[in-house]
């Protein structure tokens, strides 16, 4: 498979990115195609809900910006991988505006199929991830994906605390897995 993750956090080197790379190695080493794309780096502005994608050639966007790219890159991929920090019990914002962005027609010329959430958060809560975790669920009905797991890590608030759970091993198996 062609798999494409969506890493959201602005932090480089962080949880995020970890986790992120530990998915992305045992994917790999199982035979897949695996990109990273780190949204923090693309400058992608939130939708502006004018729908104007629905009537325009080519579906275009009236803000002309790296969503152009991130739209390439997910045209190629058969899994999509969301992997964020969880910011106020939501995904980070510049993942929240890639998402948001798909309110585009071009999403029909797609061929995800699977998706996979990995997330890392400060937290020892037990509900931390509820509200990432229904939005998800709600998206990946919608657009009929396969769930092929997920990997989820409290307690990780500083760069590298993620070291010390065993959350880089679960990705790397869930990775592995596929
Ligand atoms: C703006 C912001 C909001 C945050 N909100 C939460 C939160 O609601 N719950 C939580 O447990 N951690 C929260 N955190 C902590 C991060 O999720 C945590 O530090 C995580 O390890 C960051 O991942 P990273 O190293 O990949 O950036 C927040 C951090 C920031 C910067």
């Amino acid at each position: 498979m062609n798999i494409i993750i969506l890493s959201g956090s602005p932090r480089k080197g962080g949880n995020t990115d970890l986790l992120a790379e530990s998915f992305a190695k045992g994917a790999t080493e199982k035979g897949h195609n695996v990109e990273t794309v780190s949204v923090h780096d693309y400058k992608v502005a939130p939708c502006k809900g004018c729908n104007a994608c629905f009537r325009t050639a080519n579906n275009t966007c009236v803000q002309v910006d790296d969503m152009t790219a991130i739209y390439q890159k997910m045209k190629q991929a058969d899994m999509l991988v969301i992997a964020s920090p969880v910011y106020f019990y939501g995904l980070s914002a510049q993942l929240k505006a890639v998402i948001d962005r798909c309110h585009n027609p071009l999403r029909d010329s797609f061929n995800i199929t699977k998706a996979a959430l990995l997330l890392v958060g400060a937290a020892s809560l037990p509900e931390l991830f509820d509200g990432i975790v229904a939005q998800y669920r709600l998206c990946i009905n919608f657009f009929k994906l396969e769930d092929a797991g997920h990997v989820f890590v409290r307690g990780a608030k500083e760069k590298g605390d993620i070291k010390n759970t065993n959350a880089l091993n679960e990705a790397y198996e869930l990775g592995k897995s596929l």
